[in-house]
């Protein structure tokens, strides 16, 4: 196929409720947001040349790309990465344009994946095979092991819902998000790279404790508890009740029920600062600052942690603008697609 003209874009995403438990087959609830990457172009010849908007360097290499981690600036590994596990021979022309910040916790190296995925030709009709590629893209590009989550949000969210993905089946639901609940995203001012944070330790710890346990979402609390080590104690026991936060969110969500929803947050933070050991003083000042604020419902640190982003649930009204190093209210969206 060559010389058409392609268009895609996919969100980035909030995590509501369900951090660290997606890369030991956990539940989550994300949420695609109103912030995208576009890719635009036209599919032709054998190489890749796409220059963007906000980065600096222009992604250019051949196709089929032979070893994408060699390729030049840092976004362009990602480029390079989806055109190799997509195995992408026709190649593609133009620019990439992104409204989710980099480094804010919001997901932008999966929205540029996806939307890369899908302007090379990749198949839009199955999201759970189009995440498993785009993950293991990053996975090749970054060296980061990251979990199903960030790429299956992108690819199968849905506007006015969240979702509720079972990571150890790859499964999903939407969860609606009632008009009622505004979701804000504070960026904590605090940037971070996954490759250069201790997101790889996190997960071997967990690993470990799973190695010990069995699958941690169904491990009783008191096995949990009697684990002898106290830092593989503490990961599983965050896995498993923040697992158990995650259905009791996404079902006070389905019930249109907001009444837990602080309680539900407040626990979840705690839980990554103590347990997971993934917060950082600038987001627990961040959150208390916010939670004092009148109709905020609660929040959490959002995503890998180590820096990036706060969300934050409130109710109609709240004021929250002058917060942190910025905040915005971001709306249920779409998945990736093409048009
Ligand atoms: C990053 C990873 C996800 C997930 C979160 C933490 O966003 O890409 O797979 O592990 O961190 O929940």
């Amino acid at each position: 196929m060559t010389d058409e003209e392609v268009r895609a874009v996919a969100p980035g995403r909030v995590v509501l409720i369900g951090d660290h438990t997606d890369y030991v087959g956990g539940l989550v609830l994300p949420m695609a947001i109103d912030l995208s990457t576009e890719v635009r172009g036209r599919r032709t010849g054998g190489h890749v040349e796409l220059s963007s908007a906000q980065l600096d360097g222009v992604a250019r290499f051949e196709v089929p790309v032979t070893d994408p981690t060699s390729v030049t600036p840092g976004w362009a590994r990602y480029v390079a990465g989806v055109a190799a596990v997509i195995g992408a021979r026709t190649g593609l022309v133009g620019t990439v344009d992104s409204s989710v910040p980099p480094g804010g916790g919001l997901s932008s190296s999966a929205a540029l994946e996806l939307a890369v995925a899908l302007a090379l030709g990749a198949p839009e009709d199955d999201p759970v095979e189009l995440a498993r590629r785009c993950r293991s893209a990053e996975e090749t590009a970054t060296g980061v092991p990251c979990g199903i989550m960030d790429q299956l949000c992108c690819a199968a969210g849905v506007e006015g819902h969240a979702l509720l993905i079972d990571c150890s089946t790859e499964t999903h639901r939407t969860v609606p998000v009632p008009e009622e609940l505004e979701v804000w995203v504070v960026d904590s001012g605090q940037p971070r790279q996954l490759s250069e944070s201790p997101y790889a330790e996190r997960r071997r710890e967990a690993e470990a404790a799973a190695a010990l346990l069995g699958h941690l979402p169904d491990v009783p609390l008191e096995a949990i508890e009697e684990l002898p080590d106290d830092r593989l104690r503490r990961r599983a026991r965050h896995v498993r009740t923040e697992c158990d936060r995650v259905e009791r969110l996404a079902a006070a969500l389905d019930r249109g029920d907001l009444d837990e929803v602080g309680a539900l947050l407040s626990a979840s933070h705690r839980s990554l600062r103590d347990d997971a050991e993934v917060s950082t003083p600038v987001l627990d000042a961040l959150v208390a600052d916010v939670e004092a604020r009148p109709g905020v419902l609660g929040a959490r640190l959002t995503g890998a942690g180590f820096g990036g982003s706060v969300v934050v649930l409130a109710r109609s009204g709240a004021r929250l603008d002058d917060v942190g190093a910025g905040a915005r209210r971001v709306r249920p969206s779409a998945g990736a697609r093409t048009s």
